[in-house]
């Protein structure tokens, strides 16, 4: 099944009480594996999560740490782009030529990377030379 699809079907289970914009998220991993998530929105607004820190949590949860595709999906104008916390989430399990699909539940679509998402991402090796680099992954 195409990850879309599974971003489409997780999406109509999210829980956005408060902005009404359902947002799925459907992950690959390495595993060959499909995790997926949606946002939960809370009361106190900070506390809300995204979709694709959903479909992360679910994937570390189920023992993959690394990703190889990823489908966002909602219900906009045009191909939703995921948040700035959102692309740090997805940098830290993949490397900049994951393929990201964009997509509105009407059809439209837009394919990137996560490297295009994040250019410039701060990583473990800004970290080499600190004690804090010796107990990164990689
Ligand atoms: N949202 C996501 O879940 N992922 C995105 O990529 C963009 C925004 C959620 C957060 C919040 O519940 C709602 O969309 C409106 O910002």
């Amino acid at each position: 099944m195409p990850l879309i699809d599974d971003a489409r079907k997780v999406r109509e289970l999210a829980y956005a009480p408060y902005s009404r914009f359902k947002v799925g998220a459907a992950i690959r991993g390495r595993d060959g594996v499909v995790y997926v998530g949606c946002n939960v929105e809370n009361v106190a607004y900070p506390e809300g999560t995204c979709a694709e820190a959903g479909a992360i949590a679910a994937m570390v949860a189920g023992g993959e740490t690394e990703l190889v595709e990823v489908c966002v999906i909602a219900d906009s104008g045009s191909p939703v782009p995921p948040c700035g916390g959102c692309r740090q989430k997805l940098a830290e399990f993949g490397g900049p030529d994951v393929p990201v699909l964009l997509a509105t539940t009407g059809g439209l679509t837009l394919s990137t990377t996560i490297g295009e998402l994040l250019p410039g991402r701060f990583d473990a090796a800004h970290m080499a030379g600190s004690h804090v680099a010796d107990a990164a992954p990689g």
